[in-house]
């Protein structure tokens, strides 16, 4: 064996147990007792874990007059960091564009510079009979999954219309359509009825993005979805209504999958009214909600409403960036950090708070994103052949999740006064060590693009 990693407790999504791993040409080779090789790492008293998959992020995304901060370098980095080693970034079509197009120009921004690996989904933003024929190519070349944003009306937002025809066609090809699901009609209303009365606070923010236009979207949507037969993922869900509109769905037999990410389980709106404008940190869409959801959303995880955590890691800084909505709330970019501490958190809020198991959040973080986006059994899981991604997870390992003990390229931490139990001591891609004593040390561009394969859920 190239490598041997001894003495640890091997975690997959359904079994625990004690094991030598080998590793050979970069993928898991062996997995057995008293193993040799060429070099061996101890891992006594660690979790041996497949790599984190965040199946949500934002790298370089020009939204809202700026571009958020991390670009695939500085947020590849930092994801390796905190244990993940593939991350699904969202190229997005502009109006004008074909979807190869969209998709090049993201596959640019990452070429080079992705320090792990990385798919794609594409973002639908107009549907013709040329886009139809299109989304099959996409699946083709190893892009089977689209996003369609019920929200943000007068850029990304696309009508009913648009998301049934791309359910349809995704039945087809073996596609799956992901929707941000906010009714973007409603928000718009809202936003522009705040705005003219004088209300500046992002507190306005999330009023202006109620949990029902959030339930709404989210059962339209999944209701579209049964209506055609296609499978459908509903991102960044926040709040117990929307839950509900999943549970309906799954209960009629439909094809309904949802993602939460780890700020809507750890904090509540009050996060909005915090002096200073610090509450802009917080402004995203959907926004955070009333006491209630994150237990409802810890519920979903547990109990298997919800299926994968994602971050939408979209981070802008402070200065400068979240600053540019001070005297209006609408003009704050919406989005924040989060893929570097995805893990962590989730760790120390899921497994060590006693409200799951340490597989289901493998399951959580790692082997559901890998089943649901076409990527097992080469990612995701520990099963000869896979790849060697792997995160030696020292459970007992403490962390303070303030900027300065993190790698993401923002000028805050949204957690800074979080400690957490439950880090990665290393993390490997694909056979080789690329974060040591929580610094990155494999090789910036390293990171491959993953052709991923037809979903067929
Ligand atoms: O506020 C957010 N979520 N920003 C990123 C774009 C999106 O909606 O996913
Ligand atoms: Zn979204
Ligand atoms: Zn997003």
């Amino acid at each position: 064996m190239d490598l041997v990693i001894k003495g640890g407790v091997i975690v997959t999504a359904t079994e625990s147990y004690r094991a030598d791993l080998g590793v050979e040409d970069g993928s898991i080779a062996l997995i057995g007792r008293n193993l040799s090789g060429d070099e061996v790492i101890d891992a006594s008293g660690m979790y041996v874990m497949p790599g984190g998959i965040d199946p949500h992020t934002h790298m370089e995304l020009p939204f809202m007059g700026t571009v958020s901060s991390d670009d695939f370098r500085t947020g590849t980095v930092a994801a390796a960091c905190g244990g993940t080693t593939t991350i699904i970034d969202f190229a997005i079509q502009s109006s004008g564009q074909t979807l190869r197009e969209a998709l090049e120009i993201w596959l640019e921004k990452a070429e080079g510079k992705a320090s792990i690996d990385y798919g794609m989904h594409v973002a639908i933003g107009a549907m013709d009979d040329e886009r139809m024929a299109e989304m099959g190519q996409m699946v083709e070349i190893g892009v089977p999954s689209f996003k369609i944003f019920m929200a943000y009306k007068g850029t990304f937002m696309v009508d009913d219309e648009t998301l049934f025809r791309s359910l349809l066609r995704a039945k087809e090809i073996g596609g799956l359509i992901t929707v941000h699901a906010e009714n973007g009609d409603l928000l718009n209303y809202l936003i522009n009825k705040h705005v003219a009365e004088g209300r500046k606070e992002p507190i306005w923010h999330a009023l202006s993005h109620p949990p029902e236009a959030e339930a709404e979207a989210t059962h339209r949507a999944i209701v579209l979805a049964g209506m055609t037969g296609a499978p459908i993922y509903v991102v960044h869900m926040t709040c117990a209504d929307a839950l509900e509109a999943v549970k309906t769905g799954r209960a009629k037999g439909f094809k309904v999958y949802g993602e939460t990410c780890p700020q809507y389980l750890i904090f509540t709106m009050d996060k909005y009214e915090e002096p200073d404008f610090e509450g802009a940190k917080y402004v995203m869409s959907p926004p955070l909600r009333e006491k209630g959801n994150p237990e409802a959303l810890w519920r979903g995880l547990a109990g298997g409403d919800l299926q994968a955590v994602g971050t939408d890691h979209c981070p802008f800084n402070f200065v400068g960036q979240k600053e540019m909505g001070r005297d209006n709330f609408a003009a704050i970019p919406n989005g924040m950090p989060g893929v570097e501490t995805r893990m962590p958190l989730l760790y120390h809020f899921g497994v060590n708070e006693g409200r799951f198991s340490v597989n289901r959040f493998v399951e959580l973080v790692s082997t559901g994103p890998a089943r649901l986006f076409g990527l097992l059994p080469r990612k995701g899981t520990i099963a000869i052949g896979a790849d060697a991604d792997l995160v030696i997870w020292d459970p007992d390992k403490e962390r303070r999740l303030t900027r300065e003990n993190l790698h993401m390229n923002v000028d805050h931490s949204p957690y800074e006064r979080i400690a957490v139990k439950g880090f990665p001591s290393l993390v490997l891609q694909r056979g080789e060590v690329i974060v040591r004593d929580d610094q990155f040390v494999g090789k910036v561009g390293a990171g491959k693009f993953l052709k991923r394969s037809p979903i067929h859920l």
